[in-house]
């Protein structure tokens, strides 16, 4: 401040001459040689030393004067110093020279309009002056903390600082701590007073690095004054009682002390371990108490902690105790027994010294002796052990396991089925039998396991399967009990397999001839018997046939086939395995009936017959009319009639039909009718045949009998009645003869009809 107030006074001095010299300059013609530097007393120097710049500047000039010129001094390529002089030199000095110095130094000339700078040139402070150590106490506790306080006064910021807490005694570095202080020459650090420390001393050293990269500056480390720690508590000590051999039964007294200083403020807690286990603790006072009867059992390394904050003092201890006896023993005949078995089970102590035992299962005691022994039931399993007490001193036996198994019963196995079994369907085998568990279950289907379980109650095992035919099953039941596995009675599954594939066929061919015999199979593929099938034709909603089989087909059979029989067949199959009302049908199958030649022949016959007999019908009219002609007086009472009474050719006579019964005449009416009804070609002879046929089919009728005959017969019947009826006469009959004999001798080539003898055979049947 006083260097800065003095320059610029000097400053606005220098500004008036100025004024005069360039005035003067401006005349005189000048030139600036050189310009450079020096460090005195070297560029390089110890910390603390002055050190001097000078900026050295060699000017030409034609005037006889030297001019006013200005001297510019940088460091770091920043102005510090700025001067106006006639000197051919400048200085620059820096009293005691530190780290902070250190730089590229440099200075410029400015005259007039022209301007010249010096090289750079480096500066180097060597060294660092000694750190100062302050602490805030000379005595400190445990658990407590010293403040240290280290500073360089005559360096500036960064400074890094490396901080230590050393062991007096033994020199050993405690504690590190380093921090760099970036606007301060101090840093004050907290170090904590530990256990079991006692006199301590602080070291402190200092690191200044002038420009990165390059190595730092280091100074010595300076050691703080002595620290004096103070305990806040004792190590804890064990006091242990009896003192020397501590033997079984005796009261072992196990206890913890400590010293507690004044200055602390808490009791610490106190806490004996033995091992992992705490024994004992207390937090209130100077000491802990472990009090127990001693066994061999607290043998072991006991351990003594004392916790206050930040502060555990440590000790531990071997206890040692002599054992009176050994642990008893609990022998045992076996684990494993079968109910009924005997039990028994032993304890003892190794070298036998007189004692009292007891034996346990789990909490309850079973026996006051030594011995224990008993007729195993299933509920004596479990876990037991024997207790052997001398004095005071009771020792417990190992443990042992007995398990006593009840002889399982005979499996009983049954299926959840109601009744029988559809193939495919899964059922449930159930398998159960009472005793010990765990119960080995094993299934077997057809003498081979089919799968195995293990139950641990009496719960059944429940096998799941799916048989596709009749199966025994059985299972085999086994458990910890030394019998030999049980097997249960053979379960006998009944498997029905439901109908598949029904179809139906025809034996010989398809195209039956009349009269001939028609034979339909219904067959199935699989199915398990009785099946009941049932045989349709066309859309009948009713079967024709049906039958209960136990074969895998069944037949129908119609003799002589008739043209009836044609038309679209299938049948059904069905068995208790059935769930469809009419069961699986099958295909449809079209029978076709023809008829055989012989009776096309016999038609063809029937047919000329019928139509010879209208030519005699013809014929007689004209005659009758030509014969009224002339003996109209004579004749005409006489009916045509009765010509008919002897032979049955005149059947057709229109007369004798009007006059005969009308239930045969509209049977031969209907059915002459329905051929051209049912059949579009009413002049096929098959038709014909068909009609016919189907008469013989009507109750009334004696079965087996031919359609023709059968119409024959009745004719035959009717003729009795028409003569008694309308012909009484003896005349009459007569003339009715003449009169046939008269039309045979017309037509002589008309055959003498089969149908006469068919109607006698008839006749002869129904008579006989
Ligand atoms: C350094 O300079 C001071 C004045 O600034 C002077 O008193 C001192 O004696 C000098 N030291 C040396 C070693 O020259
Ligand atoms: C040096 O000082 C003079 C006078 O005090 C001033 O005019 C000039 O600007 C300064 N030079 C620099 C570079 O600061
Ligand atoms: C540390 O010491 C230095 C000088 O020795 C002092 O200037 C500074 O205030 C001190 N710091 C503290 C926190 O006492
Ligand atoms: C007892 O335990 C402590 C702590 O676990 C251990 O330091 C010490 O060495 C042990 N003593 C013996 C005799 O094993
Ligand atoms: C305890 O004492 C017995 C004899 O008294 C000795 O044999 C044994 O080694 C001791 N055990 C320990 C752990 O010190
Ligand atoms: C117990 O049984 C053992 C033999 O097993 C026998 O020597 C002993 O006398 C029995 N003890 C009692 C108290 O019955
Ligand atoms: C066994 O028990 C009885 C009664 O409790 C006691 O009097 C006796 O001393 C005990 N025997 C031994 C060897 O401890
Ligand atoms: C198993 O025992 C139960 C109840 O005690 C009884 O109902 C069942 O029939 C027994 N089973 C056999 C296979 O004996
Ligand atoms: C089918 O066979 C069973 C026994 O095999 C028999 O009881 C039953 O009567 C038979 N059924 C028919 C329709 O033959």
């Amino acid at each position: 401040m006083v260097r800065d107030r003095a320059g610029t006074m000097r400053l606005g001095a220098l500004l008036a001459l100025l004024l005069c010299s360039s005035l003067e300059g401006q005349e005189n013609s000048f030139t600036i040689n050189r310009v450079h530097m020096e460090g005195l007393p070297d560029w390089t120097v110890p910390n603390g030393q002055n050190l001097t710049l000078r900026c050295l500047v060699d000017i030409s000039t034609t005037s006889h004067i030297q001019p006013r010129r200005r001297l510019l001094f940088f460091k770091d390529d920043v102005l510090f110093y700025n001067v106006s002089s006639t000197d051919s030199s400048e200085s620059f000095f820096i009293p005691q020279a530190r780290v902070y110095n250190s730089g590229t130094y440099k200075c410029t000339v400015i005259l007039n309009n022209k301007e010249k700078t010096s090289p750079e040139y480096q500066v180097s402070v060597r060294g660092v002056p000694n750190p100062r150590v302050t602490l805030d106490k000379k005595e400190a506790i445990e658990g407590g903390f010293v403040t240290v306080n280290c500073s360089v006064p005559e360096e500036k910021a960064p400074i890094h600082f490396i901080v230590e807490k050393l062991d007096l005694d033994t020199k050993q570095i405690k504690q590190k701590k380093e921090k760099t202080s970036w606007n301060q020459n101090f840093v004050t650090l907290e170090f904590p007073i530990e256990e079991l420390e006692q006199v301590l001393i602080f070291r402190c050293q200092v690191s200044i690095r002038i420009m990165s990269g390059t190595h730092p500056e280091v100074s010595e480390s300076t050691r703080s004054d002595l620290v004096t720690v103070r305990e806040s508590f004792s190590v804890p000590k064990f006091h242990i009682s009896p003192t020397g051999m501590i033997t079984e039964g005796d009261e072992l007294y196990i206890k913890c002390t400590i010293q507690v200083t004044s200055l602390a403020q808490v009791f610490p807690e106190i806490i004996i371990q033995k091992d992992k286990t705490i024994v004992a603790y207390n937090r209130q006072g100077k000491e802990a108490v472990y009090s127990v009867m001693a066994l061999v059992e607290h043998n072991g390394n006991y351990t003594c902690k004392v916790e206050s904050r930040q502060i555990s003092k440590v000790s531990s201890v071997m206890v040692n105790i002599t054992e009176l006896f050994a642990k008893p023993k609990l022998e045992y005949s076996s684990t494993r027994l079968d109910q009924g078995e005997s039990l028994a089970l032993s304890c003892f102590i190794p070298g036998a010294p007189p004692a009292n035992f007891t034996i346990q299962k789990e909490d309850t005691v079973v026996s006051q002796n030594q011995n224990f022994t008993k007729i195993a039931a299933e509920w004596d399993s479990g876990t037991y052990t024997c207790t052997a007490g001398i004095g005071k001193v009771v020792k417990r036996s190992n443990a042992v396991q007995i398990a006593v198994c009840e002889m399982l019963s005979k499996p009983r196995i049954s299926y959840d089925a109601r009744s029988e079994v559809i193939k495919g369907q899964a059922i449930e085998v159930s398998c159960q039998s009472n005793g010990t568990s765990p119960i080995y279950y094993h299934l077997l289907k057809a003498n081979k396991v089919l799968e195995s379980c293990t139950k641990d109650s009496n719960e059944p095992a429940v096998f799941k399967d799916n048989p596709t035919k009749d199966v025994e099953y059985q299972c085999i039941v086994d458990n910890c009990h030394s019998h030999a596995e049980m097997y249960s009675e053979v379960l006998k599954v009944k498997v029905i397999a439901p109908v598949d594939e029904v179809k139906l066929s025809i034996l010989l061919n398809e195209v039956v001839e009349s009269g001939t015999d028609i034979v339909l199979r219904c067959s199935v593929n699989e199915g398990t018997g009785p099946i009941t099938y049932k045989f349709y034709k066309e859309n009948g909603d009713r079967p024709f046939f049906q039958v209960t089989a136990n074969d895998t087909q069944a037949f129908w059979r119609k003799q002589q086939a008739s043209k009836e029989q044609e038309g679209q067949y299938y049948c059904t199959a069905s068995n208790r395995a059935s769930f469809a009302m009419r069961g699986s049908q099958s295909n449809t199958l079209t029978v076709r009936v023809f008829l055989a030649p012989w009776k096309k022949g016999l038609i063809a016959v029937v047919v000329i017959g019928v139509i010879i007999a209208a030519l005699i019908i013809g014929a007689r009219c004209y005659f009758l009319r030509k014969a009224k002609a002339k003996q109209a007086p004579v004749e005409m009472s006489r009916p045509a009639a009765p010509l008919l009474n002897s032979n049955s050719e005149t059947v057709s006579d229109p007369n004798i039909e009007a006059n005969s019964h009308y239930g045969y005449k509209d049977d031969v009416a209907n059915h002459a009718m329905k051929p051209v009804n049912e059949n579009k070609e009413p002049l096929n002879l098959d038709v014909e045949y068909t009609e016919v046929e189907v008469s013989s089919v009507e109750p009334h009728r004696a079965p087996g009998t031919k359609g023709t005959e059968t119409v024959y017969s009745e004719i035959r019947k009717a003729d009795p009645d028409f003569m008694e009826n309308r012909y009484s006469g003896q005349e009459d009959l007569l003339a009715a003869r003449w009169e046939v004999q008269r039309l045979k001798m017309l037509l002589p080539g008309a055959p003498r009809p089969r149908v006469s003898h068919s109607c006698e055979r008839h006749e002869t049947q129904q008579t006989g």
